[in-house]
């Protein structure tokens, strides 16, 4: 397939570099030159690449943040033809794929997908297709998927090694990250801002390392992602507090077998994430 990818970050290399690999033609766009300049010089970029280029590919990924994404094809809209195929990669979906159903032109289908994959550092130096390996794959759908979309977006995660495919409408996937991937970081920062003591450093362990990794964040996307989904994290974060406050209330009034119902609860569900 011609692949043409927009934003060679982190995940849009990766793409570039993975999917090239499985012998696709891979063009792309990023706004600095120099992701594009090593990727040609490091042969998974096509010598002969140009913004134009994308008339001539058939499917087309966007692999910028949400609003820049939209951004990109409200100036290059020219570009786009009937007959393609457009995904994206981003963190949210319900108003951005919005935007882009109203902007797209008829006769090009239009389907997300979340890969759930990534690490701390971003930019093209941070590039890893072999991070993409058995993670889970997020297919959405929305008002201009057609019926091939979903088996394009097969062969792309199945040729990047990705593991489970799920498809589910935006306001679904939106409400899923808001819990599984931006509470976890919303918890991750207020773990390191509560810190009141000198010493933490040097007293920590692995459990305050591992519930901590993902503090070391790309401030400026994640920003950008926690304000485009404001309703689903705020609620997700009224549940969070719910569960502390309970916890806490058993702890102060020290109600031993409240509380060890509650951690064994939490053990089992947590225990049943490994089976299925
Ligand atoms: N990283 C993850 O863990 C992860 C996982 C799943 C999905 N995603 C999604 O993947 C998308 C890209 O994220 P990423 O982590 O790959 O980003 P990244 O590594 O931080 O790269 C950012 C990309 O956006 C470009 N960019 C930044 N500001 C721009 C602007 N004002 N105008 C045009 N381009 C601009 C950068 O261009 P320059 O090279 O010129 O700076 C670069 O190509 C996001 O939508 C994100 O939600 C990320």
């Amino acid at each position: 397939m011609k692949i043409f990818i927009v934003g060679l970050g982190i995940i849009g290399a990766s793409y570039a570099e993975g999917l090239h690999l499985k012998g696709h033609q891979i063009y792309a766009y990023n706004r600095s030159e120099r992701p594009i300049t090593q990727g040609i010089k490091e042969g998974f970029i096509e010598k002969d690449n140009a913004l134009d280029k994308l008339t001539a590919c058939d499917l087309v990924i966007l692999a910028l943040y949400p609003k820049y994404n939209i951004e990109f094809v409200q100036k290059n809209i020219h570009l786009f033809i009937p007959g393609q195929m457009v995904t994206d990669v981003s963190g949210t979906k319900v108003w951005m794929m919005n935007e882009l159903e109203q902007l797209l032109p008829k006769g090009i289908s239009y389907t997300s997908h979340h890969p759930m994959a990534g690490k701390e550092t971003s930019g093209y130096d941070s590039k890893d297709y072999k991070m993409f390996e058995n993670a889970n794959f997020i297919i959405v759908t929305g008002s201009r998927s057609e019926k091939r979309d979903k088996e394009v977006l097969r062969l792309i995660a199945n040729n990047l090694n990705f593991g489970k495919i799920t498809v589910v409408p935006s306001q679904t996937h939106d409400e899923l990250i808001a819990f599984t991937s931006q509470l976890t970081h919303v918890l991750a920062i207020a773990l390191m801002q509560s810190d009141r003591l000198k010493e933490t450093k040097e007293a920590t362990g692995d459990s305050f390392r591992d519930l901590t990794r993902i503090a070391k964040i790309n401030e400026t996307m994640w920003t950008e992602l926690f304000l485009e989904n404001k309703e689903a994290l705020v609620s997700k974060m009224n549940d969070f507090m719910e569960e502390m406050k309970y916890i806490k209330e058993l702890i102060l009034v020290e109600d031993k077998d409240a509380l060890m119902k509650y951690l064994k609860e939490a053990k089992e569900k947590r225990k049943d994430f490994d089976i299925h």
